[in-house]
């Protein structure tokens, strides 16, 4: 990717570990200065969470730039869209005062669809490694296979005949099909457009670096790149477009669903971090596994999607904890393995090295700059930026948009 990483005009933001690193809440902050906003990966398998004020909402489909009218969404190709999420996303939007026109969100005509039978065949298929059974497997499945259905001929009354007229649900599909037509269009074009106009776009992840299909903890992963490379095919831009990585990264680790998961922590500290964290899923309601920082998983979200700088997330909830850690090695059968590996065997059966650190009292949630986080928190975050070789320009000290600390703005817009 081009090297321009100072005050860049396109940013993307890239989930470093396995989903939920609050990368709704960071999107929703650059937003104010962006003009678009386009989602490169994944479906309603998403959950964006965004609190401005008293108000808070969790996207799954509509990119996080949601609460400014005028931003321009895009729903790029690479993603897979259920019509009916996405309409009830839009009418629930619409009861939040966030009116959806066309003028403001396109959806590529190339995305592919999400099917009742996909939907069937995720939620008896699912199980195995805990999907959020939303039809994001089979749909993705049917894309790879050359049998999907892609969005322009959902909205096509001859072409969708043809291929769905048999289904139980096509009227149903026909009726989605006539309400979204009017969103549907050439969103490469748009992009492409946009860069060449050189509007501010951020490129929206979904999920996380460790649940990318190529360079996650496969076989439990999402079936999408929602690594950086992602960009490129998921929204039909080309690699020398992207300006700038920035990676989310929650202060410890969290994971929904099944996988290993190295720095795993079981116990008082975990549900203390679950509560004070609030670690339920976004989509599912399901208890997010929790653990401590791992160095490992940094250095390597950061080699694989070129990372320029962090945005740190929810440094508040560690708060109270007397000792925190930080996994900066595996040990397996004997040996210290400095890197991470998507190796499942070494993965399940390693342990994790630790360096310990001393905790704060401190409340951080009304903290909005640097100087004022106690030197214990300045410690721990010089650590990780020390071990993952890439400065932190964001830190993030509670969900809603002004618990936010910038500490290096030459990285943002
Ligand atoms: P995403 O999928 O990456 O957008 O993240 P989610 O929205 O699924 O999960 C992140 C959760 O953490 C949401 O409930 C956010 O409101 C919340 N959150 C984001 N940043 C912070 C933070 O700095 N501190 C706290 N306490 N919560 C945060
Ligand atoms: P956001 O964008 C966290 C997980 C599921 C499961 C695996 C495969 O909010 O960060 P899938 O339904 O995609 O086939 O499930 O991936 N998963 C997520 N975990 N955040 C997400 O998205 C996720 N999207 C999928 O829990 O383990
Ligand atoms: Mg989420």
């Amino acid at each position: 990717m081009a090297k321009q990483s100072y005050n860049p005009s396109n940013i993307a933001v890239i989930g470093m570990e396995w989903g939920d690193e609050g990368k709704g809440k960071i999107i929703d902050f650059l937003a104010e200065k962006a003009d678009v906003v386009a989602r490169f990966n994944g479906g309603n398998n998403a959950g964006h969470t965004i609190e401005v004020g008293n108000n808070k909402l969790v996207v799954h489909l509509v990119p996080s730039g949601v609460m400014y009218k005028n931003k321009l969404k895009i729903i790029g190709n690479g993603l897979v869209v259920d019509p009916k999420v996405l309409l009830g996303e839009m009418k629930n939007l619409d009861k939040n005062k966030i009116k959806i026109t066309p003028d403001n969100l396109a959806v590529s005509e190339n995305a592919h669809v999400i099917l009742p039978k996909h939907i069937e065949e995720d939620k008896k298929a699912g199980g195995t490694i805990g999907t959020t059974a939303r039809g994001i497997g089979p749909a993705y499945t049917d894309k790879a296979a050359r049998i999907g259905l892609k969005m322009y001929e959902l909205i096509d009354d001859t072409l969708f005949k043809k291929r769905f007229g048999d289904e139980e649900s096509y009227q149903e599909y026909k009726e989605y099909a006539r309400a979204l037509k009017p969103y549907i269009t050439d969103t490469s074009a748009l992009m492409n457009n946009a860069l060449d106009k050189n509007y501010r776009i951020l490129f929206e992840g979904a999920q996380g670096t460790l649940l990318d299909v190529d360079f996650g903890t496969y076989p439990f992963v999402t079936s999408s790149n929602a690594t950086a490379g992602g960009i490129c095919t998921g929204l039909g831009i080309s690699p020398k477009k992207v300006q700038s990585v920035l990676g989310v990264c929650k202060a410890y680790k969290t994971r929904v669903g099944m996988g290993p998961f190295p720095t795993e922590i079981m116990g008082n500290t975990a549900e203390k971090l679950q509560k004070v964290g609030k670690e339920f899923g976004a989509t599912t309601g399901r208890q997010r596994r929790v653990g401590w920082f791992d160095a490992l998983i940094g250095k390597y979200a950061v080699m694989v999607n070129g990372i320029d700088s962090i945005a740190l997330t929810k440094l508040d909830v560690l708060t109270a904890v007397d000792k925190l850690k930080i996994c900066v090695a595996y040990k397996y059968k004997g040996n210290i393995i400095n890197n991470f590996t998507t190796n499942m065997k070494i993965l399940q059966n390693c342990q994790p090295v630790y360096e310990e650190f001393d905790g704060w009292w401190d409340d951080l949630t009304k903290v909005r700059t640097y100087d004022k986080l106690p030197n214990n928190a300045k410690k721990y975050l010089r650590r990780i930026e020390e071990l993952l070789k890439v400065p932190i320009s964001i830190v993030s000290v509670g969900p809603r948009r002004e618990q936010t600390i910038v500490t290096r703005s030459e990285f943002l817009f």
